[in-house]
């Protein structure tokens, strides 16, 4: 693997997981809070750091209208052909690039708003992608992260269940994510970039139906099993119990969501 395994899983999406992110990363309405910060208008130059499969970014797009445009940029080039096919045919300016960040590839000064959500745990430096954020936005502009805290994941699926489901989950983070921590950290790291008028809210619902089952399945018992520090068996154990927690209404999971913005001076 050329890259560490935190950059690699994003780079390399093999069909099955690509069609698990349209359903992890589909735009619902529960989700406007998360844009509320960036204060969209009509004809403004949008950049979408990090834009995955296109959903959020089209929602964007549709609020910029016309006259506006949205930018998505992202590593994963099947995620870019794929969000590039689907501004076409839902008829909004969005358009996409296939490049990893940090740099970001755009001029200063290039954008009216900046958003980034639930990427910047994944990158070699969140500190350098926010000062690349607050560079590229115009004086005025305003920039929003919005991230998970992952050591503030709660999940309870039953006490039977609680030393398996703590060490899937932490086998997990040990190599899929480069700062599990991003959502406590993004405030301080906004100031250091320069940011004025920072501002941090948390978001956060309880799931007790299994919305977050798809995630669960194709992104974080993926990543155990290729940590290796659990078996096959042991992360089948696992999304059995899952599934039978969602059947008998004994599941509970919480991923807040740090939502910060700032303003570029
Ligand atoms: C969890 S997804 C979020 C996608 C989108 N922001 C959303 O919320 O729907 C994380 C995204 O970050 C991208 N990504 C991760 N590391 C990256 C890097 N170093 N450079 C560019 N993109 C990266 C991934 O390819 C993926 O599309």
């Amino acid at each position: 693997m050329p890259e560490p395994y935190y950059k690699q899983h994003w780079i390399d999406i093999d069909a099955d997981r690509q069609g698990a992110y349209d359903q992890i990363l589909a735009f619902h309405p529960a989700m406007e809070p998360l844009l509320k910060p960036i204060e969209l208008k009509s004809g403004m130059q949008v950049l979408d750091v990090g834009s995955g499969p296109g959903h959020t970014t089209l929602e964007l797009a549709r609020r910029v209208g016309d006259a506006g445009e949205v930018t998505g940029v992202d590593i994963n080039a099947e995620f870019v052909a794929r969000s590039t096919r689907r501004a076409k045919e839902a008829k909004v300016n969005a358009k996409f690039v296939n490049h990893a960040f940090p740099p970001l590839p755009f001029p200063d000064g290039s954008f009216d708003r900046v958003f980034c959500k639930n990427v910047l745990e994944y990158v070699d430096s969140a500190g350098e992608t926010i000062v690349e954020m607050a560079r590229v936005a115009r004086r005025g502009g305003i920039v929003v992260a919005v991230d998970s805290d992952w050591e503030m994941l709660a999940l309870d699926i039953g006490e039977a269940h609680r030393d398996l489901t703590d060490r899937v989950l932490a086998a997990s983070k040990s190599i899929a994510i480069k700062e599990p921590r991003i959502g406590r950290r993004l405030y301080g790291l906004f100031l250091a970039a320069g940011l004025a008028a920072v501002k941090a809210e948390v978001m956060c619902g309880a799931d007790v139906a299994g919305r977050s089952l798809p995630m669960l399945r194709s992104s974080l018992a993926r990543y155990a099993r290729d940590s290796g520090r659990v078996s096959a068996e042991e992360i089948a154990r696992w999304l059995g119990a899952i599934d039978v927690a969602i059947r008998e209404r004994k599941f509970f999971f919480v991923l807040p969501q740090f939502v910060v913005r700032g303003t570029r001076e």
